[in-house]
């Protein structure tokens, strides 16, 4: 059953192509009536997951005959939305304000939510009693019948509403649009298993479930025939990836695979999951040509108590010992982290902790992030931390991560590496903005035409957590 389900759903993808064909219809009968061709934006919130799901959308709001903008004064306005935090949650709804408004303005106009925060029942409960004017909900596992949700759409006057509780079909192959040519993401891996106490992404994104390398690499070799030089691989915890396939594999394996795809010259991936990365990681990364040299390995906390409560399964000695053997193997790896302060319980004893993680490991950038309670995981029903004691805390650790980063982040000051160029200068014209293997980003003098090129760039000038610099002959 597993094997069947798991595997590429052929039938699956031709009923949505067909839908695809039926949406065509739709479109163009809005597109008579406005005299011109609907306008379609897509706002994504949250991680590089929302990000490829939104690259998805577009190809399918392309495919039916949408012109893409980037302004939400729109024909068709759809959030890709993020819960991780309720932050994020708070930016939807005020959001979601405003396009009311444009709303009344335009008649033809419709509105869709997706993504994570969809799979929430008091979401939902709340948008039907306050929101009453959005046209389309679905979630993140139905993400892949998007052409058959807009025909449902077009044909209902009422609010659509469709959310599933999990799945184990992967419908992949559909259209997607990507932002970079020469860059991508792909999907290794969906959701989690790990039940961190904090993190609702467990809840949210369903039950990990690995793609078959087979599928992988194929696409894979599709994107680099398609211009794509830079690929990064995506999973909540891509260090477990291929465990629950039929044929196990470790994801080490399947970095050496992709290693071999000609053409392809540089292989990022994240998250990496300090409890599950392995010697045999660590061994591919150091002999690999083509896997950059930064690695995202979250801590959330120094405290082997507070990581305990957090049930993330290792203590501040392993991660430290961790750190050691890659920075011992593979010295010029980047290393980069999230952390959170104000976990329940947490002491600013247990943050010093945090801060001595911080020095000993010199982060070349962390993120941190305050601790926001989300309702249904263990920690929500912990003691909370008081409000005071979290913002002096976050400004302290604040502080400790921006004097280690600086630091690191000079350390390559005078050399020359190879830095892939993203785009132009969106403040100077005259320059172009590159980023080198360790995820570092280089401004120097060029033109549109090197996008997409890997340069020799001397890194002259460090000015903070960037260089300024130029390129080099080979
Ligand atoms: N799967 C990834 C993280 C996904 S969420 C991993 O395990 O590393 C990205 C980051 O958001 C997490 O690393 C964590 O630092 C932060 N985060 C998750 N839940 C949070 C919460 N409830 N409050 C604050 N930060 C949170
Ligand atoms: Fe959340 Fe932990 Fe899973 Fe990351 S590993 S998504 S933090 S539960
Ligand atoms: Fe947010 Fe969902 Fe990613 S909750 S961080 S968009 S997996």
């Amino acid at each position: 059953m597993g094997e069947v389900k798991s595997r590429q759903n052929t039938e699956e993808l031709s009923r949505q192509f067909s839908y695809i064909e039926k949406a065509k219809g739709y479109v163009e009968e809005v597109s008579r009536q406005l005299n011109r061709k609907p306008t379609c934006c897509v706002t994504t919130f949250g991680c590089q997951m929302n990000a490829r799901d939104s690259e998805k959308l577009v190809g399918i709001l392309e495919a039916v005959g949408y012109e893409m903008i980037e302004s939400e004064n729109a024909d068709f306005v759809i959030f890709n939305t993020c819960t991780v935090r309720d932050n994020a949650n708070q930016r939807v709804y005020g959001r979601l304000g405003e396009l009311n408004g444009h709303k009344r303005h335009n008649p033809h106009m419709k509105i869709a939510l997706c993504g994570c925060m969809m799979q929430e029942p008091t979401v939902i409960e709340k948008i039907q009693k306050s929101y009453p004017f959005v046209n389309l909900i679905f979630g993140t596992h139905n993400i892949f019948k998007f052409a058959e949700l807009l025909c449902t759409m077009f044909e209902n006057d009422r609010m659509t509403v469709d959310i599933w509780q999990d799945t184990e079909t992967i419908v992949e192959d559909l259209p997607k649009r990507r932002k970079y040519p020469f860059k991508s993401g792909i999907n290794i891996m969906f959701g989690c298993n790990n039940f961190c106490s904090y993190c609702i992404v467990p809840y949210v994104r369903g039950r990990e479930r690995s793609r078959h390398p087979e599928e992988i690499i194929r696409e894979i070799k599709n994107l680099v025939a398609d211009g794509v030089v830079e690929i990064m691989l995506l999973g909540q915890n891509v260090n477990s990836y291929g465990k629950n396939l039929e044929e196990p594999i470790s994801f080490a394996k399947l970095l050496k695979e992709i290693e071999q795809i000609e053409g392809l010259q540089r292989i990022r991936f994240m998250t990496s999951h300090p409890k599950d990365l392995s010697d045999e990681l660590i061994e591919v990364m150091q002999q690999s040509k083509k896997i950059c040299r930064h690695l995202h390995l979250p801590l959330q906390s120094g405290s082997t108590k507070i990581l305990e409560k957090m049930n993330r399964r290792y203590t501040k000695e392993q991660y430290l010992a961790l750190v050691n053997k890659i920075r011992t193997r593979i010295p010029d790896m980047a290393i980069t982290t999230d952390i959170i302060v104000g976990f329940p319980g947490e002491t600013p004893e247990d943050l010093e902790e945090t801060i001595d993680v911080v020095r000993q490991v010199k982060y070349d950038n962390a993120f941190t992030f305050i601790y926001s309670k989300r309702t249904g995981t263990p920690a929500a029903s912990m003691e909370q931390v008081p409000q005071e004691q979290v913002k002096d805390g976050f400004d302290r650790l604040l502080k400790a991560v921006q004097e280690c980063a600086r630091e690191q982040v000079a350390k390559y000051r005078g050399s020359v590496m190879e830095a892939l160029i993203e785009e132009v200068n969106e403040n100077n014209p005259s320059l172009v903005t590159g980023r080198l293997s360790n995820n570092t980003i280089v401004h120097l003098p060029g033109t549109a035409d090197m996008i997409g090129q890997i340069c020799q760039v001397s890194l002259d000038e460090c000015c903070g957590f960037y260089y300024m610099g130029h390129a080099v002959e080979k």
